[in-house]
């Protein structure tokens, strides 16, 4: 096979979802469907579900999984197709975030019975500013959940995107017969059953058709007429390219743990979803065509082995071909580096690969080099972005409590931030190091990990920040006149760039506009993929 051809036969996707919407469930039935799992019940879901009470020891027995679930390869009808996970807790939503940098398109889970839930709000922003090709699956219909018009107003009106049923229940809940497949005219009768791989589908060409009527009664088949008449109407026909660049989701409606309505959403996926496609570097656009191989980090996972200090750092080829002990140039070392084991990951089983293709995400043993967002080239000088951060939503002090380890704290806590785990700011004038996560989860989890790994103790002190605003000006002395006149509320990322830390949404708005010259970002990267405020 040619390097076009397996791109051509390659999605890279992942499935997002609220939790317990059904991400699990629906990963276990693509697996089944692709032969790389047997059972149900295989998968071993890495979601963490008290979100009250945190239970940390919980997370380090479930991060062993997270590795080997982190990406599932599994093959359907000739596709070669990457699952990439994402945790369902939304105190890692940070993790997700990243993950949806490596993958070219997304399947969005929602429960019929909740609707859209906050979560996914947050989610599809970033699908949003990425012009993410998105497949909504609603899910649950043996439940008695919302009226489907109403829940395609509310991913309209919550998600901000143009959605296309291409299939529509006919009843719910306990009344629920099955879907009607617009797109392919058929009929998918449901009857219930968690092991069931084959569906029953009856082809209608005509809606008009009188088999309708036999198949479902006379009831259902008007008010599906009815239905079908109202969509056609309201919704525009749908647009495989419009798709591909992000601007309207395709909607398909099922039941996930009855594996109802599975397969012709995977079928559809497999059909429609983009192949890899090209990505923005600093420099240019990289076709995943280019002969040369280019890639990037975009998850760092730390061995749970604490006497075992190595990680793994999760990188996506971009370009040509990956070569197990090829040298590679690391891009913000200016160092060749090589690679004797790296792995790709099928269902629960790691493997060593000897070459990998754009799309693919290999695991790459890593002693301290990687960075999230770090690139590997054949010797270009140049790195790949959108792999911004955003802005905390909780911010602590942290406070050394064993002075004699100063230097094991420090360096824990620098390699925590290059993992993704926090943020780390430093305070320009007091160079007090400030903590911002996504949830309260993360600071045990850096307390913790401070201790086992790097023999370390801190504990932290709550401050009240609103947002971190990373700043630019085309004004580069209104820019330090700024700097310095707010230095108490200035602190630097990691990357050495500064923000300004606003303590109240009030003094923020009152900040801007005492300073118009002076633009704050909620993101890290400050080009197209901006949230300016
Ligand atoms: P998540 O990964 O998004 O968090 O969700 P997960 O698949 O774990 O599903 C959450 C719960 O919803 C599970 O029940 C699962 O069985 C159930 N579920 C998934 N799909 C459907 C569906 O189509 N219909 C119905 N009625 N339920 C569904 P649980 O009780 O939390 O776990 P379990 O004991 O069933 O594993």
């Amino acid at each position: 096979m040619t390097i076009a051809e397996e791109i051509k036969r390659r999605k890279t996707f992942a499935i997002i979802s609220h939790p317990d919407a059904g991400k699990t469930t629906l990963t276990e039935k693509f697996l089944l469907y692709g032969g790389a799992i047997q059972t149900a019940g295989a998968v071993k879901s890495n979601k963490i579900k008290k979100s009250a009470t945190s239970d940390f020891m919980e997370i380090e027995k479930q991060r062993g999984i997270s590795v080997a679930t982190s990406v599932m390869t599994f093959e359907y009808q000739g596709t070669l197709i990457n699952l990439l996970d994402t945790p369902g807790h939304k105190d890692f939503a940070e993790d997700t975030y990243r993950t949806l940098t490596a993958v070219d398109s997304v399947i969005l889970v929602v429960d019929c019975v909740k609707g859209v839930e906050m979560q996914t709000e947050k989610l599809m922003e970033v699908c949003r500013m990425r012009n993410m090709p998105v497949i909504v699956f609603i899910n649950k219909l043996d439940r008695d959940g919302k009226d489907p018009f109403d829940l395609l107003d509310e991913l309209e009106q919550k998600l901000f995107i143009k959605v296309r049923p291409l299939s529509w229940p006919i009843g719910g809940g306990k009344l629920f017969k099955g879907v009607y497949n617009i797109y392919d005219k058929h009929l998918n009768l449901f009857r219930a059953s968690s092991t069931k791989v084959e569906e029953e589908f009856v082809s209608i060409n005509d809606i008009n058709d009188a088999e309708l009527e036999k198949q479902i009664g006379k009831n259902d088949a008007d008010k599906l007429r009815e239905d079908i008449d109202l969509i056609d109407g309201v919704y525009d026909t749908f647009d495989e390219q419009q798709y591909k660049t992000g601007e309207i989701a395709p909607v398909f409606f099922g039941s996930g743990v009855n594996n109802f309505g599975v397969r012709e959403l995977l079928e559809t996926f497999i059909r429609i979803a983009p192949s890899p496609r090209g990505r923005n570097t600093n420099t240019r656009v990289v076709l995943p065509t280019e002969e040369k191989m280019t890639g990037f980090v975009f998850k760092i996972h730390a061995n749970i082995d604490p006497n075992h200090r190595s990680r793994i750092a999760f990188f996506r080829v971009c370009s040509g071909k990956f070569e197990r002990n090829s040298f590679y140039f690391h891009t913000r070392l200016k160092k060749q580096l090589r690679f004797s084991n790296p792995v790709t990951f099928m269902a629960s089983s790691k493997n060593i690969v000897e070459d990998a293709f754009p799309g693919d995400v290999i695991g790459m043993n890593d002693t301290g080099n990687f960075k999230i967002g770090d690139t590997l080239t054949e010797g270009e000088n140049m790195f790949f972005k959108g792999i911004p951060s955003f802005s905390p939503e909780i911010f602590k002090e942290l406070v050394n409590t064993d002075p004699m380890k100063t230097k094991q704290l420090e360096k824990g806590i620098r390699q925590l931030s290059e993992e993704g785990v926090a943020q780390l700011f430093t305070v320009q004038h007091t160079q007090a190091k400030i903590i911002g996560t996504v949830g309260e989860l993360q600071f045990e989890v850096i307390q913790y990990r401070l201790l086992q790994e790097y023999g370390a103790s801190c504990t932290f002190k709550p401050i009240q920040y609103y947002k971190a605003c990373w700043l630019t000006s085309e004004n580069p002395a209104k820019l330090q006149e700024f700097i310095r006149t707010k230095s108490n509320y200035i602190a630097y990322d990691k990357e050495e760039q500064p923000v300004f830390l606003a303590s109240s949404e009030w003094i923020l708005e009152l900040t801007q506009q005492d300073y118009p010259e002076i633009r704050f970002h909620l993101t890290s990267e400050i080009n197209k993929d901006e949230i300016v405020l």
